[in-house]
This record gives structure tokens, sequence and C-alpha cells, in this order.
């Protein structure tokens, strides 16, 4: 069963704030989610391996350690998970970046695939597919099929803001895939939204309406 990590540091809770907030403006919010998204970073890549080096400090010899070489890719779902991309690669500037396109059928809310380019070496990458809104899963769950379609192993999920919903369906549907979030809200209300959320992501992103 994979884990599902609503990671509460202080900071991450903090920017959350002001990232929900209606006040904030487009160019705030898309520095917001950069910044959450490099402190979500920090925690999502706790379980990289390493391999002891030898080295000289200034004083003397020393054991020490680098990460090993896994190679790591970043997914965003198109168009809101862009918003999460840079922030990622601040701290894992060597992943490569696939994407994903799906958009939200506003009837149905069944995800509709559109676009779809992964780096070619699938099956020896460890991934993390980004969206920052985890609303009745449909877009996740597409997203993480399209993955494993394509030869993909280990993947893991990291949205901002999540319904219990989008949680369930992923958790159900995909039960060895890691869910990090920085908050885990109330409910999904008649239209697909989550509540309290944060509105319409890519929008807010992108200043689009
Ligand atoms: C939003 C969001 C997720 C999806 C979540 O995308 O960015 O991808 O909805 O909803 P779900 O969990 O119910 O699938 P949207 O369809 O609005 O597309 P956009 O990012 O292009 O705006
Ligand atoms: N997509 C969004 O952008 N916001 C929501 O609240 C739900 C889905």
């Amino acid at each position: 069963m994979g884990k599902i990590l609503v990671l509460d540091h202080p900071l991450i809770q903090h920017k959350l704030t002001f990232i929900r907030n209606v006040e904030t403006g487009t160019k705030e919010f898309r520095e917001l989610v950069d910044e959450v998204s490099t402190l979500m970073a920090f925690e999502i890549t706790r379980d990289l391996p390493l391999r002891e080096v030898q080295i000289n400090t200034p004083v003397r010899e020393a054991k020490s350690f680098v990460i090993s070489g896994k190679k790591l890719g970043v997914v965003p779902i198109l168009r809101a998970g862009l918003g999460m991309v840079e922030g990622i690669l601040k701290l894992i500037p060597a992943a490569k970046v696939g994407h994903v396109g799906f958009y939200r059928d506003p009837e149905t809310l069944k995800p509709v695939e559109y676009y779809v380019k992964l780096p070619s070496d699938v099956e020896e990458r460890e991934f993390i597919i980004l969206d920052p809104m985890l609303a009745t899963g449909g877009s996740a769950s597409a997203a993480i099929k399209a993955l494993k379609s394509r030869g993909a192993k280990q993947i893991k999920l990291m949205c901002l803001v999540a319904a219990p919903e989008g949680v369930s369906k992923i958790t159900v549907e995909h039960p060895e895939v890691d869910i990090y979030l920085a908050a885990l809200d109330e409910s999904l209300n008649e239209k697909g939204y989550i509540v309290p959320g944060l509105g319409d992501a890519g929008d807010r992103l992108f200043g689009t309406k």
C-alpha cells in the first residue's frame, strides 16, 4: 500500500494560505506554487539512495555521501502541473521532464487525453507526476495509467490540494503509488471543485478564465 503524506511543514502551510486566498494575483500565485513545489521536493526526494565516496576536506580525508545516480523523471499534467516543474528542478536539475495532457470534460468531469510525451527510457526511471489539484482523481489516475502502459514501474504523485474522493480513487486504482500533498481538504462540490480548495489552478496560474 502506498503512503499518503500531508506535508505540514510551517513554510508550506504558510505559503499555501496565500495560494488559496482569492486576493492573490497571477504573478504571486505562480511564484508561490513554484516555492511550495521546491519545499515539497525536499520531502519527496528523502528516499533517494546514497553512495559513499572518499574526499579530502581542507583538514583530512573523509568518507561522505552523494546521490547514487538514480534516474528521475518529472511529469506535469498539463496545464496546471507546469507551474510545479521549475520548483522541483531546482532540487533535482538532472531529472528528465515528460508531459501528459488531460483536461476535464466540464459535463462529465472525466479526463480527456490530448498529449503524452515521455523520456525514452521509461522503464528505468522513477517518475513524479505533478498536478496542483487532485479532485475526483480522474486526471491523476489517467496520467498514472498512461505512464504504466508505456512501461513505467515506479511512480509518485505530488499535488498541492486534494479532496478525499481523489485520494480514495488513487489508493484503490493504484495502491502502490505514494501520494504527497500540501493539504487534504474537506470535499468536492457539485461542479467537481475542491472545497475550500483554491479555485481553478490552471486559470489562476496562467491568468485565464
Ligand atoms: C484540473 C487540475 C487537474 C484536474 C483535477 O485540470 O489541474 O488536472 O483538473 O481534477 P480531477 O481530479 O477531477 O481530474 P483542468 O481539467 O482544469 O485542466 P487545466 O489544467 O488545463 O486547466
Ligand atoms: N481542478 C481545479 O483546478 N480546481 C479544483 O478545485 C478541481 C479541479
